[in-house]
């Protein structure tokens, strides 16, 4: 295992760097205060590459791997979790999905628009009934023979109400539970396609968290992904990636505030001395190195092995597990080292702690993390 970066690596985590402390920074608070991410910036990470980073260039894509996009990840989430939640679900749930497991015509109808970012795309699995227990769907889709009947709802959708196109997970035959669950692609301009409220939320504010209501969509035959009942398999596959990048996301967050507590640390005097000469203090920067240490080399091995075709699933588990812990352990210490100043928005850490949290809860939360952890461990 080598997991020295290339030319190429750098070059991508520095104009990601960039872009973040030039684009993103300006007006991050703001964004954060108004819940709002706005298309302009959105088209940007479009432009650079971000949205379609691992497709193969002839959909559109970048043709990188999955380390270019960790280091992308990282970057962007140590400003900005709402912007990253974007890049990450467009790359992850929807472009990997459609890459590895969509038809050649949906891959030319929908994968090229979503790669290049001229179009934005959601993954729709949980629903008020279905979080964790994800294969209790209550959506359905009725085969009517030309095509399916959609109804239902769907919850906390990230890019609820920018996306344009949904890959929605529904159940097609009670009777046969895990197996009777297909994925679609659903398009937001088809009749009885309804967006719910916009979530008031602790963090990542910036992301439109929205339900989704179908109400009698009539989806074609040929916008079903895959063999019948490979829906949950296919949310499954799928989501072993995203949790990598969600890790990404976990490491960048905890970063973020590491810098922000080490240099605040370095000019913020008391009792006559910068208060990084308290011991009590460098000790909190040394445990926050240590953990983000450890992270980064959880996620990148995690992303070698999906570069090398391995099975990731537990590793992007693990990497998950690890780099969300790091990120709300670092946050709250980062706050802490800012003393009052960390309470309040122009000092960022505050923010970083409240975007942490999710990274805890998204994608699995971490105790679904452990049940996969756990099984894998303990098969014959
Ligand atoms: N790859 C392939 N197949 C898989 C798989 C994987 N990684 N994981 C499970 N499966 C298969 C199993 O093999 C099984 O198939 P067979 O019966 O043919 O063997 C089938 O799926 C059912 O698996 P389980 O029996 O393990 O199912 P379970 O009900 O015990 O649930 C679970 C497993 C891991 C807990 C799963 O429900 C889960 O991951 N829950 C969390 C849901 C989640 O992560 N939601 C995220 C929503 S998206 C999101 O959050 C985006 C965002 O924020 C930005
Ligand atoms: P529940 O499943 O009700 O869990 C509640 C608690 O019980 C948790 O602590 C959980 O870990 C624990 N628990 C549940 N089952 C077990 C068990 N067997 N053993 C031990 N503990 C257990 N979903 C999408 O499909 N697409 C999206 O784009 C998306 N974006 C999101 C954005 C935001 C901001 C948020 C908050 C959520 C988003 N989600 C999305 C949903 C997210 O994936 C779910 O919230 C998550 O999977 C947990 O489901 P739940 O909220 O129903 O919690």
């Amino acid at each position: 295992m080598d997991f020295s970066l290339t030319e190429e690596h750098l070059m991508i985590r520095d104009a990601a760097r960039d872009f973040a402390r030039t684009e993103l920074l300006p007006g991050v608070i703001e964004r954060d205060k108004e819940q709002h991410f706005p298309k302009e910036l959105i088209t940007k990470m479009g432009d650079l590459g971000f949205l379609g980073m691992m497709v193969d260039p002839k959909y559109g894509g970048g043709g990188m791997d999955t380390t270019s996009y960790v280091l992308v990840m990282e970057e962007l989430s140590k400003i900005d979790a709402s912007a990253s939640v974007i890049v990450s679900v467009n790359n992850s749930l929807v472009c990997y999905g459609l890459e590895a497991y969509a038809s050649e015509e949906q891959k030319e109808k929908y994968l090229t628009k979503l790669a290049t970012g001229q179009s934005i795309g959601a993954f729709c699995l949980s629903e008020p009934e279905a979080g964790s227990d994800a294969t209790s769907q209550r959506t359905t889709a009725i085969d009517m023979g030309d095509h399916y009947l959609l109804n239902g709802t769907k919850n906390w959708i990230t890019n609820g109400n920018s996306a344009d196109y949904y890959i929605v997970i529904a159940q097609t035959d009670k009777e046969k539970g895990h197996k009777g669950i297909n994925a679609f692609i659903i398009e937001k301009t088809w009749e009885g396609f309804e967006v719910g409220p916009k979530e008031d939320k602790l963090g990542i504010r910036g992301s439109d968290t929205h339900s989704l209501i179908f109400n009698d969509i009539k989806v074609p035959k040929e916008n079903r992904i895959g063999e019948d009942g490979f829906g949950f398999k296919f949310a499954m596959k799928t989501l072993a990636g995203g949790r990598i990048g969600i890790a990404a996301q976990a490491l960048g967050i905890a970063s973020g505030a590491f810098e922000l507590a080490r240099d605040y640390s370095k000019q913020r005097k008391a009792f006559g001395t910068e208060i990084c000469n308290h011991q009590a203090i460098a000790f909190k920067l040394a445990d926050m190195k240590v953990n983000i240490n450890a992270s980064r080399h959880l996620i990148m091995h995690a992303a070698w092995m999906k570069d090398q075709g391995m099975d990731y699933n537990v590793a992007g588990c693990t990497a998950k597990l690890f780099a969300s812990q790091t990120a709300m352990d670092t946050t709250v210490e980062a706050v802490q080292v800012h003393g009052g100043n960390g309470y309040v928005k122009e000092y960022h850490v505050e923010r970083l702690m409240r975007d942490a949290k999710i990274t805890q809860i998204y994608e699995g939360t971490s105790e679904i993390q452990k049940i996969v952890i756990s099984r894998d461990l303990l098969k014959d």
